[in-house]
């Protein structure tokens, strides 16, 4: 039975607090149930955390879009400095595009998303990264889960989807970690001194490599994205160069949280590991719970592009929203027993990939590393048994991450 409503104001956020970064969520299941239509002064947006009004906001392309220039003084503000290298990436990226930009920025790479596709390309590659990493795991020995497995994968991914040397994988996925500061609501000076300078990094390392792909093209998705400009389809260096770095952002540190985040969730409820093992069927069921019980994406910002009702209130065309894809997807109205991880969930319509016409490109891809890392894994391994006490998240929300995440693994 729920409690008693209290009036939204009653309901205290601060999407900057140290204790709510590390542990977002009963802040979040307060707002879901007594303000799920709640604006927050601080960092002047809407947030929005029920499940049915989150999915219905992604899927109006009508009233709601993504583009940073429609929200209200944004134009006037520039937060993160005119002529920055964030506004020029941001801006450039389709993800803050409406349409038609966005049909035409999504159309040149997301061929290569499909799910058919991404089995046909990836799965014995990926198959092969994932044994070599998980070779490289001592059982009976503390090791670094993150950096050994669930940041060496979608960056060794990254290095071959760009036919790039592992070493540059490894700094890009430090300028994506970095970048992803901006995607926080109101980030702070610090944040957005950092994401400038991995926006910079990243995007003149993307124009020379872009450059050096037109007279020498492989079949990398560099490469494709220089032909699509010299077709016409893409209009100029900085929408060459933020397909890439829109997918290394979008998809670095989403999948490694994805992978860490999982084995946590497992450590927090006995059994479901035994499970997985006895029942290797339930790995794609198992992928989806993870996905919906972790929500490496916590956030999709949109704004409103007319005056919106909603939960008895009206959004005024120009705010800012963020929908909380973390509070809808813990929502008891649509998952029974939401705090509970069940890897047999079904149906699971979570929104973890988003939805509408910005859902994840990259969303076949992510869950074809997470189901080859858990299928392996729990066929080599007996227990994976997560040190709680060192485990450290990164205080972010948009896109939260680990910083440390000890385990020590049992053979099977
Ligand atoms: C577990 C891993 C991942 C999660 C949870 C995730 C989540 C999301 C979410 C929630 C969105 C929509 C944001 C919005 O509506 O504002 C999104 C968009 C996107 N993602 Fe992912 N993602 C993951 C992995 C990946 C990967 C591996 C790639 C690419 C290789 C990728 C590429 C993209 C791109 C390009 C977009 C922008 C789509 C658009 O605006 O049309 N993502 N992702």
């Amino acid at each position: 039975m729920k409690t008693a409503l209290p009036p939204s104001e009653a309901v205290t956020v601060d999407l900057a607090d140290p204790g709510f970064l590390q542990d977002p969520l009963p802040v979040f299941d307060q707002l879901r149930e007594h303000a799920p239509v709640h604006w927050d002064e601080r960092t002047a947006c809407w947030l929005i955390s029920r499940h049915e009004d989150a999915a219905a906001v992604l899927k109006d392309r009508e009233r709601f879009g993504a583009d940073l220039h429609q929200i209200t003084g944004y134009t006037e503000s520039r937060p993160f400095g005119a002529g920055s290298a964030i506004e020029a990436t941001m801006e450039g990226g389709y993800l803050f595009k409406d349409r038609p930009d966005h049909t035409r920025l999504r159309r040149v790479t997301a061929a290569r998303f499909t799910r058919p596709q991404v089995e046909r390309e990836w799965a014995t590659a990926i198959g092969r990264i994932v044994e070599d990493l998980l070779d490289s795991i001592t059982p009976d020995q503390p090791v670094d889960l993150l950096r050994e497995l669930a940041v060496a994968l979608p960056q060794r991914v990254m290095a071959a989807l760009f036919q790039l040397p592992q070493e540059d994988a490894e700094q890009l996925k430090q300028w994506a970690v970095d970048f992803g500061h901006a995607l926080d609501p109101g980030p702070s000076a610090e944040q957005i001194a950092l994401a400038e300078s991995a926006a910079d990094g990243m995007n003149r390392y993307f124009l020379e490599k872009a450059n050096a792909r037109y007279g020498q093209p492989g079949d990398d998705l560099i490469s494709m994205v220089t032909a699509a400009h010299q077709q016409g389809s893409l209009r100029s260096d900085a929408e060459v160069v933020n397909q890439l770095t829109t997918i290394v952002v979008a998809g670095t540190e989403t999948t490694s949280t994805l992978i860490c985040g999982a084995f946590e969730s497992l450590e927090r409820h006995p059994g479901q590991w035994e499970r997985l093992r006895g029942h290797p069927d339930l790995v794609g069921p198992a992928v989806e719970e993870f996905l919906r019980y972790v929500s490496p994406a916590a956030l999709a910002g949109r704004v409103a592009l007319t005056d919106v009702r909603l939960g008895g209130h009206t959004i005024r065309k120009g705010d800012a929203v963020q929908v909380v894809l973390m509070a809808a997807n813990r929502d008891p109205d649509v998952f029974e027993n939401p705090g509970a991880l069940d890897i047999g969930r079904s149906p699971n319509p979570h929104l973890a990939f988003g939805g509408g016409i910005h859902t994840c490109v990259g969303s076949h891809l992510a869950r074809l590393e997470a189901r080859i890392v858990f299928a392996k894994a729990s066929r080599r391994w007996k227990r994976v048994r997560v040190d709680l006490d060192g485990v450290r998240r990164l205080g972010r929300i948009g896109v939260w991450g680990y910083g440390d995440f000890p385990v020590t693994v049992e053979s099977a």
